[in-house]
């Protein structure tokens, strides 16, 4: 251990029980720990950490080389080392600049690919593309999961008032049919639009929805050819699998799958919002982009943020993250981020290979206020500790001032109930304990741009705690051994158990055949 992470791990043994108030005496600390980048402020006064811990930990950021693997991404070269790809997502959101992913030059290409998304999108609005009987298409079905799903779900849900409303656009993910079944509930195959998505069009959920969405065409549609629409980085698999070359779009490889909705993989939503809302989306990322290339390290929100995430997570033991966007159409936010922080750095190796003891923590959350009536009394009182984000808007856009700002009143009232808890010396249960670490991200409105800068902030902040913890944070090696285990079983549910299995799970299987024969095995 280095003396410099020594000093910071010595300083959070005393820093845990600390009034996080009484650090407010610093009168530099509103200054110091509150910035705005573009439509957003941050807020991180209500952290555990003071002004010589905020000067160890950049120091701790220059030891782990951030802002090196930082230029690292933005220069294309192999980040995601064990995939032996470039990590370029930034090049989604500014066309303006040249960019080169393991050194090959992909500006002409990414331009190329946004522009043939961009001009179906448009063709699909204004009816020049069109269902085989030249009907206009009214309604749009997204296929996807994981990263093919959430964001595009995500920036649908949060931007939808502003998009018209004239496309229907539905999601459906699950293998369990009850998701497609309720997408499909209500439309005509004959004015129905598929956008399937899949990085590697290998993904059994995907395919299996694909085919089902076929089917339900099959007795209306006379060729479902003009009807089906792929985004894949893998182009030419999506041919095999029967889409017309014309109609499948691309993305490259250096787009991880949870960081993709900047790319084609957002067709649907771009068809059903407008490609405007799209670009205001990418430039509020690229402003992010600007300032955590550019601003320093203690005021640079993702690089702040990562290192706070840090020192909670690693250095005072907090291990899980509570995200709540004071926001309904927020509310799928919890779920994106839960997989972009946990499948980016959820991982037991560091880059070297080497196990690591701590690694990212875990995320959940939901969208207050209802979560203040659901699990906000385990953060007030539970003697596990998790640091809360608050997401707000400053200004509703959906009009009701007067329930926008009773919305934030109660953001704040969390907030502040959390930093100072209340003592109750005759009833205990009736005492908080206080000291809770929060944070507040306040979006000017819920516009595109703020949107894309709050998502890009997250999305960096994520790979600064990565590279703190010396981890790769763009594979996923731990969600493989599910999907081969689930084919082989499977066929064991059709056939009964294989030797491979464990006898739990045979005996499971056996019961499960039972109950689907007649009685008898
Ligand atoms: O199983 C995890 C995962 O590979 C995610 O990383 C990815 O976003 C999702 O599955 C979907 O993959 P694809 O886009 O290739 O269908």
């Amino acid at each position: 251990m280095t003396d410099l992470e020594h000093d910071l791990r010595t300083r959070a043994c005393n820093a845990r029980d600390r009034s996080i108030e009484q650090l407010y005496a610093d009168t530099g600390r509103l200054d110091d720990l509150t910035m705005q980048v573009g439509g957003l402020v941050f807020d991180f006064t209500k952290q555990q950490v003071d002004r010589a811990e905020l000067d160890l930990l950049a120091g701790w950021a220059a030891a782990r080389d951030v802002t090196g693997w930082r230029a690292r991404l933005f220069g294309g070269e192999p980040v995601n080392s064990t995939e032996g790809r470039a990590v370029l997502h930034p090049a989604l959101r500014d066309p303006s600049r040249s960019w080169a992913a393991l050194g090959e030059d992909v500006s002409a290409d990414t331009a190329r690919s946004q522009a043939a998304a961009t001009a179906f999108a448009n063709a699909v609005r204004d009816g020049t593309y069109c269902a085989g009987d030249g009907r206009p298409f009214k309604s749009i079905v997204h296929l996807g999961i994981g990263g093919s799903d959430l964001g595009p779900r995500l920036v649908h849900e949060a931007l939808a008032p502003l998009g018209g409303g004239a496309l229907d656009l539905r999601f459906a993910a699950n293998i369990e049919p009850h998701e497609l079944n309720a997408a499909l509930h209500g439309l005509d195959p004959r004015e129905t639009l598929v956008v399937c998505v899949s990085k590697t069009f290998t993904t059994i959920e995907t395919l299996t929805n694909l085919a089902a969405v076929r089917a339900w065409m099959s007795g209306a549609v006379a060729d479902d050819g003009p009807h089906l629409v792929a985004v894949s980085a893998a182009p030419d698999t999506a041919v095999i699998m029967g889409f017309d070359r014309a109609r499948v779009f691309d993305f490259r490889d250096w787009v991880g799958g949870r960081y993709s909705l900047w790319s084609a993989v957002s067709l649907s939503v771009e068809i059903a919002l407008g490609p405007d809302i799209m670009a205001d989306l990418r430039a509020g990322a690229a402003v992010m982009d600007r300032h955590f290339e550019s601003a320093p390290v203690l005021s640079n929100a993702p690089l702040l943020g990562g290192l706070l995430g840090w020192w909670h997570h690693d250095a005072l033991g907090l291990t899980s993250r509570a995200i709540i966007p004071y926001a309904r159409r927020l509310r799928l936010l919890p779920q994106f981020l839960q997989q972009l922080d946990m499948e980016s750095n959820g991982k037991r190796v560091d880059r070297d290979g080497r196990p690591v003891t701590v690694s990212g923590p875990v995320v959940w959350g939901a969208e207050g206020t209802n979560a203040q009536h659901a699990f906000f009394q385990h953060l007030h009182q539970s003697p596990m500790v998790t640091p809360v984000e608050f997401i707000c808007l400053a200004t509703d856009t959906e009009g009701a001032p007067d329930r926008s700002r009773m919305t934030l009143a109660n953001a704040l009232a969390q907030a502040e109930a959390l930093m100072r808890g209340k003592p109750d010396q005759n009833a205990p249960h009736r005492a908080f304990p206080g000291n809770r670490p929060s944070s507040m991200i306040l979006l000017d409105a819920l516009t595109p741009d703020a949107l894309g800068s709050l998502l890009a902030f997250y999305e960096h902040r994520t790979f600064v705690e990565g590279v703190l913890w010396g981890i790769n944070s763009f594979d996923q090696w731990g969600v493989e051994l599910g999907k081969v285990i689930a084919r082989e079983i499977d066929a064991d549910l059709q056939a009964g158990p294989s030797p491979a299995r464990d006898p739990g799970t045979a005996a499971l299987i056996r019961r499960l055949r039972i109950r689907w024969s007649d009685g008898t095995d």
